[in-house]
């Protein structure tokens, strides 16, 4: 079911070598501080890990450290408790020295992302439109893009960014713990997990380069559908009309709106949890946690309702 990428190999042995000469220059920013569970981190690990896991592009992981110390700071400020991957627990003043050192992470994480040269390479449509086909997404997200089924998100014309994001968080998720421990999990579904798990970062970048390039193809939509007291609140990152510009921030408009209903209330409930999130069913988002916070139950369907009846194009 997965087509080899032998040109996708080459390209990312080729990426490496960049990556690596790279890293050789970042010898300027600060050396790493000492945490047990990081398991001996250098720079050069991270810019490896950067260039396997999501094909050289830095702006993923520096927002995995950045959501990561958000929560983080959240937990110690209520006096609660993280249980790291090798189950140890971790509160009150050690976390808060764990979070020091955690925000000297993301510093020299950024510090890396700005003295490595980009190997990112872009997505192509055509290879995605072969893979997509191969792997058959269709099945649930419809040949090109649009689903037939209320909880399936349709895919077509979606930020191609945004929809690499996703992969990459759906395919990390399963690699990043072993079963009953608590993580903080960006993103993690059932359906999604074994299937992003097969796809290699080749296969990422060009999937989402065909989404993105297919039209929503949604029908006419008769009168915009009058916008809900909140939705002011959401059109600064997605757009007056549910169309954002930023290429990280997905589109909502024509999105499927029992879909929508569904990942609005998982924001909400990581903005509430006590502790942090089995990673069973979750989707954290630290802009967006705090955006849906406050919403009622009410509020979250009339938006969902606002903006899967807006046009998409
Ligand atoms: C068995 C049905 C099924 C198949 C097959 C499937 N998906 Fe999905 N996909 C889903 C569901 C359900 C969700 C929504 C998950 C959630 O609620 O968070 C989803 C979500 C996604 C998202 C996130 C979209 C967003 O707006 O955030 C992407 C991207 C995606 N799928 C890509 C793919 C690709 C690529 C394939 C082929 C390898 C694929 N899917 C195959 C059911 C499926
Ligand atoms: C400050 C910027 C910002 C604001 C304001 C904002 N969002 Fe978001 N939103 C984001 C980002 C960034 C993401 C992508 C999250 C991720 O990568 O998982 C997102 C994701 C979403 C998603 C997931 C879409 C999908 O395809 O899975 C929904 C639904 C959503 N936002 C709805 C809203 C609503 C409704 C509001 C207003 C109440 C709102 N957002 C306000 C930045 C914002």
């Amino acid at each position: 079911m997965k087509p080899k990428h032998r040109l996708g190999a080459l390209l990312f042995l080729a990426g490496l070598a960049i990556a690596l000469a790279g890293a050789a220059k970042a010898e300027e920013c600060a050396p790493l501080p000492d945490v047990a569970w990081w398991k001996n981190v250098t720079h050069e690990k991270m810019v490896e890990f950067v260039e396997k896991r999501y094909g050289g592009e830095w702006a993923p992981y520096v927002e995995k450290w950045a959501a990561q110390l958000e929560k983080l700071r959240e937990v110690h400020d209520r006096d609660g408790a993280v249980v790291t991957k090798d189950k140890i627990r971790v509160e009150g003043e050690p976390l808060r020295q764990y979070i020091e050192k955690v925000e000297q992470r993301l510093a020299i994480t950024r510090c890396l992302a700005s003295k490595t040269v980009s190997t990112a390479r872009a997505g192509e449509p055509e290879a995605g439109k072969a893979w997509v086909s191969a792997a058959e997404c269709g099945n649930c997200h419809g040949a090109a893009g649009v689903s037939q089924h209320p909880m399936i998100p349709n895919l077509a014309g979606q930020k191609e960014g945004y929809l690499k994001i996703q992969l990459w968080q759906l395919r990390e998720i399963p690699l990043a713990q072993k079963s009953g421990d608590k993580v903080i999990a960006a993103r993690h579904d059932r359906i999604m997990k074994p299937l992003a798990a097969e796809m290699s970062t080749a296969d990422i970048e060009n999937a989402a380069a065909y989404f993105a390039s297919r039209s929503c193809a949604l029908p006419e939509v008769e009168a915009t559908p009058p916008a809900p007291a909140k939705a002011q609140q959401c059109a600064a990152c997605h757009g007056q009309n549910g169309m954002g510009k930023h290429p990280g921030i997905p589109n909502l408009a024509g999105q499927k709106e029992g879909y929508l209903i569904k990942q609005l209330k998982a924001f909400r409930k990581t903005s509430r949890e006590e502790e942090l999130i089995d990673h069973e069913e979750s989707r954290y988002h630290r802009i967006m946690a705090r955006q849906t916070a406050n919403l009622a139950e009410g509020e979250i369907t009339a938006l969902a309702a606002y903006f899967s009846a807006l046009r998409c194009r």
